[in-house]
């Protein structure tokens, strides 16, 4: 040995300096390879996780022959996941979802993708998982069955490591989603694999993603300490080591740990001092990384999670409070499709959504009435949104012909459980919904039922409380509430209860789970009536019976469905009771099914304070004026209408004592919002021009805002909307209004027109919308007419190389719209 070594040395000599240098570079290059590569023997590469959406075929058939690995699916569609086919249909009276769930078709259909796994990966674990698909999933590799999965709002995956096969040997892997049965969902629910779809690599030792529980037992302006609860997977007989190291948004190192571990249980903590904590207005974020190491310093396995300090705390008598101090919740119920891309999953659409509640005032959201994608999660600790987050819409007892109910006896555990582990890592869920107006609440089986799933998500997770969304409000018909296993209570409507609520349910914290159900078409306005009307006016009526022949609904503020109420009132009633720990209006956004109070063609719901599209109605400045401390000023309704009209004029305002109205430059009056009342009225003759209203602030004018009567449409005037939704997704998408206005600009509401929409470039139209609850235009279609002026139309982005351009055609000629780079 000494002999070759003194031989190196003498051979190194002749070379000289410089490429001794590198030769000695060159061999510690190969002794590290040759180190890692050992190491790798012994304990292969770290987590990778893999987006598996592209490359996928799909065929709207069912076949069992599908299943096969050598089956060829060459003349099968391309397709990229998330994928929801029943959005990619026109709207029909006879699909069996029938309008309440968007009258789109079910079906069963296939997906299956080839794919191959690199030798070096051999050894390692593998697994499959699934956002999400709708509804029954089951799943082959290489022809292997992997299993049924039934809730369609669930995540799921399955372990593929014995089946696969490496190198140059394809894998090929087959799902088939049955959705024929139908109905079988509150509301459109959407059909597919409609989430994301990941690989995850690991060693064979790994921590196990479901068994992580981290959460923040002191979260104090003086100190944060993380508790962290995992599973080491397969563990070898030597101790290994966990580093924990947490990092704040500038990507610092604020608090680092090494712990010895030996077994498979791991509980550890580590303390930040002075964090800053998460809260609705500042939802600061840490990050936590896991890294298990070797007793030799290999990695074996790395976790990271999103952290945000925070205390939530509910009170019988006064109602929520976040990090110590009272927070009204301001909340509204989404529904979980995406307007015009139905159910498939977007981040960036997703954004949207929120940013849109957010900017109106909103500090919380419920999912009603399923698990949603875990992203939306993701982007609410991001935004500072608080989640109500909901399991079931039904138990045993159905609520629809084929819905959950069918599946309920079998999986309810096992799938509140998998719900549980998924989301309890997110700072922003503050209650977990075991239930939304369940029927077993109206007799004795509810009570087992509530005390057995309560006790499942103690079990989980000890630090939320557990709810369900009520509506028997007598606590002698009411078994879930009985069952006295629930932290908060949640009541759906009937505000004219509440007040016998803190003594009917002593001593539990109260909120006001579901409000309003108030119906409105963006834009549309009917001459108003002195009270509410209600459409159907009670549980006789399927439907309204003297509604509006183009299925519209007036967006005053005062129509509702039988069991609701104004927006304002509800607001108002809960406003005022400091009990009620905060409200969840019914809905945020229209969403695609529950059409109330029409029959077909209607085909999407009247309920959201913005539409299906995304554009605001007129009661958005509402919340906006109550709920945000921008300074607000809202004028409806459009100023297009016939001499001798007497037209009812409202402005939403706020941080003024009063507003005044001008036509044409004369005043019309100052006017104000009442303690019952949260807008100012006229009555106004209609006179074609300019229509005013000026705010006043200590008598000073601070604000105003106008609508002007618009001439002949001229030309179309269009917004792309995309910076404030990226989420970095490489599927993040463009949001393009376009408007018709006048010569000068002015928003044209009366002449509706067919729009055109093509592309050029690396880009492509993926939905259009005009918000008319009853277009039966399919929402994937490229062509749209607009309604009251405005229509929208959502572009992809194909690949980052190259300029989209997308273009618009009308009467009134083309609009070309350059698509800024990503
Ligand atoms: C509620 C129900 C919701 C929706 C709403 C419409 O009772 O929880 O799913 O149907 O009514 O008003």
């Amino acid at each position: 040995m000494s002999m070759i070594f003194f031989r190196c040395v003498c051979f190194l000599r002749t070379l000289g300096a410089q490429r001794t240098a590198t030769i000695v570079r060159a061999v510690k290059v190969f002794c590290g390879l040759f180190l890692i590569a050992h190491i790798g023997c012994v304990y292969g590469q770290s987590r990778k996780t893999i987006d598996f959406n592209d490359g996928w075929r799909f065929k709207l058939a069912d076949e069992l022959q599908f299943r096969r690995p050598d089956f060829s699916d060459q003349t099968w569609q391309p397709v990229v996941l998330p994928h929801d086919w029943s959005i990619l249909s026109d709207f029909g009276a006879d699909f069996p979802a029938g309008n309440a769930g968007g009258a789109l078709p079910g079906g069963t259909g296939w997906y299956r993708k080839t794919f191959h796994i690199a030798e070096t990966d051999k050894g390692r674990n593998v697994r499959i998982d699934f956002g999400g698909a709708y509804r029954y999933t089951e799943v082959w590799i290489n022809g292997h069955y992997l299993g049924k999965h039934s809730n369609g709002y669930l995540s799921f995956g399955y372990d593929l490591t014995p089946y696969l096969r490496y190198g140059e040997r394809e894998n090929a892997i087959a799902v088939r989603v049955d959705n024929s049965q139908q109905p079988n969902s509150r509301w459109y629910s959407g059909s597919g694999i409609y989430r994301d779809v990941q690989l995850t690599f690991t060693d064979h030792v790994h921590m196990e993603k479901d068994e992580t529980f981290v959460t923040t037992p002191v979260a104090t302006e003086e100190k944060g300490t993380i508790r962290v609860r995992t599973t080491l997977r397969n563990p070898r007989e030597e101790r290994v080591s966990l580093q924990l190291r947490v990092f704040d948004r500038d990507g610092r190192v604020v608090a680092e740990k090494t712990a010895s571990v030996k077994g498979i249980h791991i509980d550890e903590t580590i303390d930040v001092l002075r964090p800053a904590l998460w809260d609705v207005a500042s939802p600061n974020l840490y990050r936590l990384e896991l890294l298990v190491q070797s007793a030799k310093g290999a990695e074996i396995d790395r976790l990271a999670y999103k952290i945000g300090f925070r205390t939530i705390h509910f009170d019988v008598n006064g109602g929520f409070s976040l990090n110590g101090k009272h927070l009204k919740i301001l909340g509204v119920c989404l529904h979980h499709d995406l307007g015009a891309l139905g159910a498939a999953f977007n981040k960036s659409a997703a954004k949207r959504q929120l940013l849109i509640m957010k900017d109106m005032g909103a500090n919380a959201i419920r999912t009603a009435h399923n698990p949603p994608a875990t992203e939306l999660l993701d982007l609410c600790d991001e935004l500072g949104l608080l989640v109500y987050n909901e399991a079931y819409d039904m138990w045993q007892k159905r609520k629809t012909k084929f819905d959950y109910h069918l599946d309920f006896k079998e999986h309810h555990i096992a799938d509140l459980q998998a719900f549980i582990k998924r989301d309890r890592n997110h700072p922003s869920v503050i209650l977990w919904s075991i239930g939304n107006e369940i029927r077993e609440q109206f007799d004795s089986t509810g009570i087992a039922l509530t005390r057995e799933m309560a006790a499942v998500v103690k079990q989980l997770d000890d630090t939320r409380p557990v709810t369900a969304a009520l509506t028997e409000t007598n606590y002698d018909k009411n078994f879930i509430a009985q069952a006295k296993a629930l932290d908060v209570l949640g009541f759906n409507y009937k505000y004219e209860d509440y007040d016998k609520l803190p003594k009917e349910f002593a001593g539990v914290p109260l909120i006001a789970s579901e409000t309003t159900s108030g119906l409105q078409t963006r834009d549309v306005y009917d001459p108003l009536h002195d009270t509410i009307q209600f459409w159907p006016a009670s549980s006789k009526d399927k439907f309204v019976t003297n509604g509006n022949p183009d299925f519209t609904v007036s967006a005053y503020d005062n129509v509702a469905a039988y069991w609701g109420t104004s927006h304002e009132r509800a607001w108002l009633e809960v406003k005022k009771r400091d009990f009620l720990g905060g409200i969840f209006v019914w809905t945020g956004f229209d969403y695609l099914g529950e059409p109330v109070p029409y029959p077909f063609p209607a085909r999407s719901s009247y309920y959201g304070i913005v539409d299906l599209a995304g554009f605001p109605k007129d009661v958005y400045y509402m919340y906006q004026s109550e709920w945000t401390d921008k300074d607000v000023l809202h004028v409806l309704p459009h100023w297009n209408w016939s001499t001798g009209d007497t037209v009812d004029v409202w402005a939403y305002y706020n941080k003024a004592e009063d507003v005044e109205l001008f036509l044409n430059g004369k005043s019309l009056g100052k006017a104000r919002k009442t303690d019952e009342r949260l807008h100012a009225e006229w009555k106004v003759p209609f006179e074609a021009g300019e229509l005013k209203v000026v705010k006043y602030r200590n008598g000073r004018p601070v604000q105003e805002t106008v609508r002007r009567t618009a001439g002949q449409a001229a030309k179309l005037q269009a917004k792309v909307a995309y910076e404030r939704f990226r989420t970095g997704d490489p599927r993040d998408l463009y949001f393009i209004t376009v408007e018709l206005v006048d010569e000068a600009g002015i928003p044209v509401v009366g002449q509706d027109m067919e729009l055109t929409f093509t592309t050029e470039g690396p880009c492509e139209v993926v939905g259009t919308d005009n918000g008319y609850q009853a277009d039966l235009t399919g929402l994937t279609s490229s062509n749209r007419k607009t309604y009251k002026g405005k229509a929208l139309a959502v572009v992809r982005k194909k690949e980052n190389a190259g300029k989209g351009v997308l273009r618009v055609k009308s009467t009134l000629g083309e609009t070309k719209i350059e698509l800024p780079q990503l």
